[in-house]
């Protein structure tokens, strides 16, 4: 009994078919074109905002919430019990994920800038708003910050779209721009 394997086992000296190369160029070029596709909706996407993150203690994150709250409330959005904050252009605006709830609402005016600061108290959620969708990651310890400048007027829905427990599906908010 031999044991030296034949000859054509050794697979990467037989020369490559026809249709194994073509598949592979074909999965190569989509790969390179998902890659290439991820900076591109960045840009023209308008749905991952830029965003700069920083480390934060959920207490800290939530005293500045609630600083906010306790000084620009204009009334309480009563079907949900939770305070509607009208912060002034130009300034910093927190948003509190946790579980489930997105806090405050937020009531912002239409063409003015603001930095919207949101970060979660206990684990991660998705902060999603609709129906621009707009998508980002929140995650606990972080605060992610974003320079937004609403130029649509309307309401729009706040929904989670990180799968974050039981409630998750009840986890909605809401961004008034007026
Ligand atoms: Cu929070 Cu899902």
């Amino acid at each position: 009994m031999s044991l030296t394997p034949p000859n054509q086992i050794i697979w990467w000296k037989e020369p490559i078919h026809r249709i194994e190369i073509t598949w592979i160029i074909l999965a190569l070029s989509w790969c390179l074109v998902l890659f290439l596709w991820m900076p591109y909706w960045h840009v023209f996407g308008n749905q991952n905002l830029s965003n700069e993150s920083y480390r934060i203690k959920p207490e800290a994150f939530e005293a500045k919430a609630k600083a906010m709250a306790d000084k620009y409330t204009v009334r309480k959005e009563t079907k949900m019990d939770i305070p509607v904050v009208k912060p002034p252009p130009g300034s910093d605006v927190y948003l509190v994920s946790r579980m489930w709830q997105w806090w405050p609402i937020l009531e912002l005016e239409k063409d003015k800038s603001y930095r919207l600061h949101v970060t979660s108290l206990d684990w991660q959620h998705g902060l999603s708003i609709q129906p621009v969708n707009i998508n980002v990651q929140i995650l606990p310890g972080y605060e992610t910050v974003m320079n937004i400048s609403p130029n649509q007027a309307g309401e729009y829905g706040v929904v989670c779209n990180e799968f974050c427990g039981v409630g998750h599906h009840t986890m909605l908010g809401k961004i008034y721009v007026k």
